[in-house]
């Protein structure tokens, strides 16, 4: 996972039940959140509380999120107060789970997150029997978020199985309830504060394994936003400079360079001719290795180009690229 830099696993004791979550958490030095979002005329913290378990799912520290006056905070938080819920939609490495993280910190609730990518069965996050009788029942992950409230992030919300997205129609549409029909159909209606973010990288017939968004799932989500990279091609975000020199402390002719690189590398990506598009935290570790004392080329070599893919003509492509931006490559300047 690529917020690995902020984020950290915790488990959860609760009813028995092991609950792994991720919260997260800040490096020391981070810079402190930038003031000037403020959320509560949407999401107000101090409108709701929320029992000790759940507090410790509240993220903290999380580092502030830059963009170029989208405000993308405020409309996320705007979409979960009109309409419970909100989508998010970009390739990965552009700080969909980032920002949902820092929405959960500003609005003060507690995060539940699932990868529907990953084989998470029915019964996760549902629940299920332990052994007879009713009381040996034990809640599952969305089941507790319907009865306790936070946001509930579904990451890769496209790649969810059939079976669950049906059980959680109900949920998200008027009717706003779960049914236990394992559980002689107790009916559990959703908490006050119980809201939905999705994600999903967009849909492309060039990337193998991506598939569209449950249909009635698609008709019950009111708000989509669309998230891109900082820099892509020859479009240069200063800010993501900036982000790359704060996050690596390294020198800022070195932190262009890399951005510059990374820019043209989500290019080859979004145009399919590359199997990944590097985010702006792959750019800073490359850059922490080049503050060690490492030149952007031989830093390159174990970070960028080994991270895009194992096959060695994909990695002369993107060593290509190192070396055109660094000034390196003769055969291309010959042509100039
Ligand atoms: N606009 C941004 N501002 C600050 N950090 C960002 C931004 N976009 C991406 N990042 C950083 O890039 C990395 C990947 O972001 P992540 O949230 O995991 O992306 P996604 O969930 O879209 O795949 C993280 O280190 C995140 O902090
Ligand atoms: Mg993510």
């Amino acid at each position: 996972m690529q917020i690995e830099d902020f984020a950290q696993k915790n488990t959860v004791k609760k009813k028995n039940f092991n609950l792994n979550f991720t919260i997260s958490k800040a490096p020391k030095k981070a810079k402190k959140l930038d003031l000037h979002q403020d959320i509560s005329n949407y999401l107000d913290k101090n409108q709701y509380s929320f029992s000790e378990d759940m507090q410790e799912m509240i993220p903290k520290d999380t580092p502030p999120y830059l963009d170029n006056g989208e405000k993308y905070v405020e409309r996320i938080a705007r979409a979960l107060k009109f309409f419970k819920q909100c989508s998010l939609i970009g390739p990965s490495g552009t700080g969909k789970t980032h920002i949902v993280y820092l929405v959960a910190e500003l609005a003060g609730l507690p995060l539940w997150e699932i990868n529907c990518g990953l084989q998470t069965s029915v019964f996760d996050l549902f629940g299920r029997y332990v052994g007879l009788g009713k009381e040996n029942w034990i809640d599952g992950l969305i089941v507790n978020w319907c009865r306790d409230g936070g946001i509930l992030y579904l990451d890769e919300a496209n790649m969810m199985k059939q079976d669950v997205a049906t059980r959680l129609n109900p949920i998200l549409d008027q009717r706003g309830h779960l049914v236990l029909t394992e559980k002689d159909n107790e009916l559990i209606h959703r908490h006050e504060h119980a809201y939905l973010i999705i994600s999903m990288n967009p849909f492309s017939s060039e990337f193998a394994g991506t598939k569209p968004l449950n249909a009635a799932m698609r008709r019950r989500m009111s708000v989509w936003l669309n998230f891109d990279y900082m820099s892509v091609g020859d479009k240069i975000d200063e800010k993501e400079i900036d982000l790359v020199c704060h996050r690596a402390k390294v020198n800022r002719d070195d932190a262009e360079k890399i951005v510059k690189i990374g820019a043209k590398l989500r290019q080859e990506y979004q145009q399919g001719d590359l199997p990944y598009g590097p985010s702006v935290g792959d750019l800073a570790n490359w850059a922490k290795i080049v503050a060690d004392g490492t030149t952007v080329e031989i830093a390159a070599e174990e970070t960028i180009i080994a991270l895009t893919a194992d096959d060695f003509e994909v990695q002369e492509e993107v060593r290509a690229i190192v070396k055109r931006v660094c000034g390196g490559d003769k055969f291309e300047r010959k042509f100039v």
